[in-house]
């Protein structure tokens, strides 16, 4: 009699166990965020990005690229981020080991952890062997980790690029000559190196999914990568400078499906600042040479308990021509 009113008891305990599991899961997962969070600490981190050390700089030793990343470095210092990303673009020349020493210099004073993420001129273009040359120099080509709650998630636009995107402007070419007539070229000798590349990004996207998800239930998710999935708006026309319109939907859907935040870019050597369906998307001007109307600069971005705010600074002591207020 009492082994089965024990029996009975702790059969009780384990469908409460169960039922309240039930309950959290189907609240997690209706819920793309968890509000209850009681005590939370503002803070701030930074984005630089193309520090590019040798881009557009004949300056002896790459003085000109060398004092751009010290500068802003040092400015960055004093705003005491809990952590600095750099989104890509490096240095111009992925195999020149003299950028890469002023790079590493530059990048050893800067008083936080930081965390890269590789540029079209850190693996150019995208094959095995310039994506394990990267993986040798930097380590790693993506991330995820957590800080004060918050999810932090980069990974390399660079497969992205080079692979479907190369392959679908082939295909539309060809269209386009079997449309006028013309001679039909041997576009798909490159299909190997594409095929790599589409692997590639088959390969993250499965990771970066895994990552997402798992960070659903964060206070904010923040999405890192060089190449800007849009600048402006999600119709603009395709171009060196953003993800093609096919492989954007399939990235912002993915984004709004896990509650992304806030998606930083570079790539673009000028400033830029919107919000998709609820996504913001900034792409932060250069800290290198800027492009354009753009100025050399970085990303701050204070996290608060009513919301994040990101703001692009022109680097202090540079003399540049800086848009009017
Ligand atoms: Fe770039």
């Amino acid at each position: 009699m009492k082994r089965f009113s024990i029996n009975l008891q702790a059969r009780k305990i384990f469908q409460s166990v169960l039922c309240l599991t039930i309950t959290l899961c189907l609240l997690a997962s209706c819920s793309p965020k968890f509000t209850g969070w009681s005590k939370f600490t503002e803070f701030t981190f930074v984005q630089m990005t193309d520090p590019q050390i040798g881009f557009r700089d004949n300056t002896p030793g790459f003085e000109k690229s060398d004092s751009l990343f010290s500068k802003a470095v040092e400015a960055v210092n004093t705003l005491h981020p809990k952590c600095v990303f750099i989104t890509g673009d490096l240095i111009n020349d992925a195999y020149d080991k003299y950028q890469d020493s002023i790079y590493r210099a530059n990048r050893s004073k800067i008083n936080a952890d930081v965390y890269e993420i590789p540029g079209n001129h850190d693996i150019r273009p995208w094959n095995p062997e310039n994506h394990a040359h990267y993986l040798e120099l930097r380590g790693y080509d993506r991330f995820s980790f957590r800080l004060n709650g918050c999810a932090f998630i980069g990974f390399d636009s660079n497969c992205i690029k080079d692979g479907w995107e190369k392959f679908e402007d082939s295909v539309v070419s060809v269209q386009n000559q079997q449309a006028t007539g013309s001679q039909i070229l041997p576009f798909f000798k490159d299909m190997d190196l594409w095929q790599d590349a589409m692997d590639a990004e088959d390969n993250q996207l499965k990771w970066l999914e895994r990552e997402l998800r798992k960070a659903r239930s964060c206070r904010y998710i923040f999405v890192f990568l060089h190449c800007p999935v849009i600048r402006e708006d999600i119709a603009e026309k395709d171009d060196y400078f953003n993800f093609h319109k096919k492989r954007r939907i399939k990235y912002i859907e993915l984004f709004k499906k896990y509650g992304v935040d806030v998606v930083f870019a570079g790539h673009t050597h000028m400033d830029y600042d919107t919000t998709v369906d609820g996504i913001r998307f900034v792409t932060a001007g250069p800290v290198g040479s800027p492009l354009g109307r753009g100025y050399s600069g970085y990303e701050v971005v204070t996290v608060t308990e009513d919301g994040v705010d990101c703001k692009y600074v022109a680097t202090p002591g540079v003399s540049q021509k800086l848009p009017e207020k």
